[in-house]
């Protein structure tokens, strides 16, 4: 399979599964427990029907939108992922590229294996940086202080993970941050000789926005859900997302909300946007998807704070039902993680390409001419 046999995410999902040594391709598909939640939240948007108007002249289309006070040319944010040199070598500088070349908002992982720096002075387009907040405060000082040299647009406090999900997979597995190359692992990753020689022969493995103050996850390794376990505070409440507002003074974002109740509290603190989202299913397995809680959360706060749909987005028909449900956009990891572990840059471009394409077409057939015009009228629930 090569990159110009992908022609939608699942053939992205196909073309990593079949590049990456298992332990890394199934950290990325994986998810908690039976990974019930992972499933449901593509399967969410099938429940759900678009009814399109027609005769509406849409030969000139306008797909763009603001998103968190930044013009963004599709109503669609990169989420922030993890350990992205992990899955190709380009890792999160091919991200930032693609997401500045199609003018969207690009997610940095507090683990990035890219630092803040970098970013910042690599691309001109919307910047979020995703913060986890550590026991170890001088981090947690030092990454938002970093961010503001950086001139990032905003950050994203992510408030789903106080504990590490069960992530199975990677409990059969051992992938670790970072990999660790054990005698029962070691076979997974000798047989992808490309991406073994990119990962031992390339720049060395680090988390540049963390070794500055912990070693685990860089120096020693670490699974993700131990990482969480370990290393993050778990008494974090909603003082301190209010104080971390106050410090950083910028565009902030809560990143994991998911009930009404604290869509109102992100309001009441002053957040500019919730992501509504369960984290692609990897933290509580039995959550609700994201698109299945929209309406009432918009229902809740709609016009008070930016509502973006995170998780699950496959297709540009999922956009659609995502801003008739009253989103202000939709976003994904995996949409575009695949496509970063099949072909580095020229895979992401080809995965938004693809989204954007399908944005384009999805709004003709809807007969919309702007991305506010899709309301709640063009949707019906099974
Ligand atoms: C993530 N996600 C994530 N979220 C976050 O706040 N900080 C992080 O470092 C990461 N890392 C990460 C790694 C990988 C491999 C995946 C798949 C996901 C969650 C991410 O931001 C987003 O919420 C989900 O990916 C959304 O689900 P989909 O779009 O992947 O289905
Ligand atoms: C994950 C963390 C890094 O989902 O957010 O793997």
């Amino acid at each position: 399979m090569r990159l110009a046999d992908c022609h939608n995410i699942e053939d992205f999902r196909r073309l990593a599964k079949a590049r990456l040594p298992w332990p890394v391709f199934d950290y990325i598909d994986g998810a908690a427990d039976d990974e019930l939640t992972r499933q449901r939240n593509t399967a969410a948007y099938g429940h759900a029907d678009l009814v399109p108007n027609v005769l509406a002249g849409v030969q000139n289309i306008d797909m763009s939108c603001t998103i968190m006070g930044r013009r963004s040319a599709l109503p669609l944010v990169l989420s922030p992922t993890a350990l992205q040199r992990v899955f190709h070598w380009q890792g999160e500088r091919a991200v930032a590229r693609a997401a500045e070349k199609f003018g969207l908002w690009c997610g940095i992982s507090s683990l990035a294996t890219v630092s803040i720096e970098e970013i910042g002075a690599m691309i001109s387009t919307p910047k979020m940086f995703q913060l986890y907040v550590h026991k170890d405060k001088g981090l947690n000082t030092s990454m938002i202080e970093r961010c503001k040299e950086a001139k990032f647009d905003c950050i994203a406090l992510t408030v789903d993970t106080i504990v590490g999900g069960k992530r199975e997979r990677c409990l059969r597995s051992g992938f670790s941050s970072p990999p660790r190359f054990t005698a029962s692992s070691l076979l997974s990753y000798a047989i992808k000789p490309r991406w073994a020689l990119d990962y031992v022969f390339r720049e060395k493995f680090r988390l540049p926005n963390l070794d500055t103050h912990v070693s685990q996850g860089t120096d020693e390794a670490m699974s993700i859900q131990g990482y969480f376990s370990t290393m993050l505070d778990q008494s974090m409440n909603w003082d301190t997302a209010a104080r971390i507002r106050q410090d950083w003074g910028g565009t902030f974002c809560l990143k994991g909300v998911m009930s009404a109740g604290d869509a109102r509290r992100a309001v009441e603190i002053g957040a500019d946007a919730i992501m509504i989202s369960n984290h692609g299913g990897r933290q509580l397995d039995g959550s609700r998807t994201p698109f299945d809680q929209l309406t009432e959360i918009v229902d809740a706060v709609g016009g008070e704070i930016e509502i973006i749909c995170d998780g699950g987005v496959r297709r540009g028909t999922h956009v659609m039902k995502a801003l008739a449900a009253g989103a202000t956009a939709a976003s994904g990891g995996r949409l575009y993680l695949y496509a970063l572990a099949a072909a580095g840059q020229a895979g992401v471009e080809r995965a938004l390409t693809i989204l954007r394409e399908e944005i384009e077409r999805d709004m003709k057939l809807m007969g919309v001419t702007g991305v506010d015009q899709l309301g709640r009228d063009m949707l019906r629930w099974r």
